[in-house]
């Protein structure tokens, strides 16, 4: 198969759409977050890149906790508007109603069908930005979501990022760790 170089980028194929949520001088501020996904099974923990002058980042230095909330497709435009306005210059803490869960500084954004809780396991300097994990120390589904007592995905509708654009998940293609069982051997 022929193939062309990009060079060193900072490319994957598709990334989840998320809002982190940090609060900053005491307000919530929720950030538009792509560069995201699990870090670790036990304990459970999820990461996310962020850019050293984010307002978010400040949040996330003065409390050591943050959170990570799943928008739903219906929420686009709240959710891209996150992206495009700091909370530097513009007062967010009204883009979504914030609750609060375990953690007391990690504000979650009721109008978003998943939630996950997050204290600060380390962070990573990795140049412009810095890699956070985060201890997960709760997860919160709406329950209109959820399915034999899992998070559905075809019930969230979560926001797939992409070529600078916002996709739909798309069908369902096979099962995990199961369609490879019908591998034959070349
Ligand atoms: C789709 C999308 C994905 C983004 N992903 C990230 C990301 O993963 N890390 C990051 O530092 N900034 C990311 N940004 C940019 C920030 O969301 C943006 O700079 C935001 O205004 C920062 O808000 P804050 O200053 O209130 O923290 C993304 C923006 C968009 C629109």
């Amino acid at each position: 198969m022929e193939k062309i170089t990009l060079g060193p980028m900072p490319y994957m194929s598709v990334m989840p759409t998320l809002l982190v949520g940090a609060n900053v001088k005491g307000k919530p501020n929720y950030m538009t977050a792509a560069w995201a996904t699990v870090a670790c099974m036990a304990p459970p923990m999820v990461c996310v890149a962020i850019n050293k002058a984010r307002y978010t980042a400040k949040g996330i230095e003065e409390n050591k906790t943050f959170s990570l909330n799943v928008p739903s497709a219906k929420r686009v435009v709240e959710t891209d508007h996150c992206g495009l306005v700091s909370g530097a210059h513009e007062d967010k803490s009204g883009v979504f109603r914030s609750f609060y869960g375990k953690l007391k500084t990690a504000p979650l954004a009721e109008e978003c069908p998943v939630n996950i809780e997050c204290t600060l396991f380390k962070s990573v300097d990795c140049g412009s930005h810095h890699l956070y994990i985060g201890n997960i120390i709760e997860i919160h589904v709406d329950k209109a979501c959820v399915t034999d007592g899992k998070p559905d995905i075809t019930k969230i509708n979560p926001i797939i990022y992409a070529q600078t654009s916002y996709f739909n998940v798309g069908k369902q293609i096979d099962k995990a760790f199961s369609a490879g069982k019908r591998y034959k051997k070349k």
